[in-house]
């Protein structure tokens, strides 16, 4: 047997490596040791990759005010996809944050056409009971985009800062992209961004779990935040650099004097800059002027931070489509119907039996194992065993399929229930 068994072997990093030299994205690994009470997907490598997300792990293991926030577009079923970006959200939130979900109705309704009436149907019957069965906690806030005023006014002002070339780089919009369309994309980024704004407790480190086909999202959200800002404090060689981008000629002023107050003696102002001669420590200055920013009325925003996630195989081989119901599982859907696409769903075992004792199986091909790794086993050691008696031809498909089929049916049937006591707590979540 070969010595070099890993059983995340599910993850084959080097599909997603790309991402991390071409876009910027950081390995996850290297910041995995900080995380007291990892999730499984950050132990099983599920979750790769990241941006700033040492922000978060900072405020988390100091106990200072972070957030979490993610989006949900109600255009179809909530599958195990969905589950995934709930457990995220609901880790961070039983971890300290202030936790943030919307139902992407203004996306749905612009970009899929769905009628308002049936986003909130669908947001309720589909996302949110789910979301609350998971164990989303009524600290947290579940809105809908459409009925949340500060975050169509947020988009509004994100919107002044955006120029349409770059959306249509970003996205591929055209002539013929409907407008709300775009207006949905500013929302987005809203969303986001909300979290911040004075009336929840203003900026902070904020994480956006998410698929990684989501990224682009979060580049223009970072994008906008530091365009937002009205100071950029840069470190230079010996001293520290204030650009008053959009400042204007009294905040400049008023922010020369702030620092003065604070301190500093060695402070030059120019027409549209400020250096500090005295200041070695950019992120201290940093920290500064962003409370002066916000006190002057200004937004003050950190660049959000997010986790990239891999995505599950369809069950039936290729990719995992809401639109394909045999390649996916509804969390809502019949825990026998979804048995028995466990028991039809594509192996990494070989053609015979024969053959599969001789070579051993692929659990990294396979989406049986996937469906284990992902959602269906708790115990590391547990997989392991599968792993490896995959492996070596110990173990042969029907019996995983199996033992696959019964636990999709008993946390579907559990969490099915846990949906209904759900339903009749809305209220708490002033979603009644
Ligand atoms: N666009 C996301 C999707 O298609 C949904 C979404 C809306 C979202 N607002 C968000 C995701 C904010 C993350 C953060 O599923
Ligand atoms: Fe997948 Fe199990 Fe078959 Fe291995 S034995 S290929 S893990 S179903």
């Amino acid at each position: 047997m070969a010595t070099k068994l890993d059983p995340w072997g599910a993850v084959s990093i080097d599909d997603y490596s790309k991402l991390f030299k071409e876009f910027g994205i950081s390995s996850f690994e290297e910041i995995l040791p900080q995380i007291d009470d990892p999730h499984p997907y950050m132990k099983r490598h599920i979750i790769f990759g990241h941006r700033d997300y040492q922000s978060v792990v900072q405020a988390m293991n100091e106990k200072k005010p972070f957030a979490v926030m993610s989006g949900f577009m109600p255009s179809g079923r909530v599958h195990l996809g969905g589950k995934m970006v709930m457990e995220e959200i609901i880790w961070h939130q039983k971890h300290g944050g202030d936790a943030f979900v919307a139902i992407a109705d203004m996306e749905a309704h612009s970009v899929r056409g769905i009628s308002w009436q049936r986003c909130r149907e669908m947001g309720i019957e589909e996302y949110v009971l789910s979301l609350i069965a998971l164990g989303f906690e009524p600290s947290g806030h579940i809105y809908f985009q459409s009925k949340s005023q500060a975050v169509r006014d947020l988009a509004f002002e994100l919107a002044a800062a955006a120029r349409f070339s770059e959306l249509a780089a970003i996205y591929g919009f055209s002539g013929e992209t409907n407008v709300a369309h775009m207006v949905s994309v500013m929302v987005q980024s809203a969303d986001i961004l909300h979290p911040q704004l004075a009336e929840n407790g203003g900026p902070k480190p904020v994480v956006i779990p998410v698929g990684s086909d989501q990224d682009a999202h979060i580049r223009l959200t970072r994008d906008l935040a530091s365009r937002m800002r009205k100071f950029l404090v840069e470190e230079r060689e010996g001293y520290v650099s204030l650009r008053g981008k959009a400042a204007g000629a009294d905040l400049i002023e008023a922010a020369a004097s702030h620092l003065k107050e604070m301190g500093y003696k060695k402070v030059k102002r120019y027409e549209e800059h400020i250096d500090v001669f005295d200041a070695k420590d950019a992120q201290k200055i940093e920290e500064m002027m962003r409370e002066f920013e916000v006190e002057a009325g200004g937004y003050g925003f950190m660049p959000p931070a997010s986790l990239y996630h891999r995505f599950m195989t369809g069950l039936t081989g290729g990719k995992m489509s809401s639109s394909k119901p045999d390649s996916h599982i509804a969390l809502t859907e019949d825990p026998e119907e979804a048995a028995k696409k466990v028991m039809r769903a594509v192996t990494g075992g070989r053609q015979s039996l024969a053959e599969q004792k001789k070579l051993g199986g692929e659990p990294d091909k396979c989406t049986i194992y996937e469906l284990m790794l992902f959602h269906l086993s708790e115990d590391e050691g547990e997989l392991k065993e599968i792993f490896e008696e995959c492996k070596s031809g110990e173990r042969i498909c029907g019996t995983c399929k199996k033992e696959a089929a019964e636990r999709i049916k008993l946390f579907l049937t559990e969490h099915q229930r846990e949906r209904e006591i759900a339903r009749e707590r809305l209220s708490e979540y002033g979603l009644g």
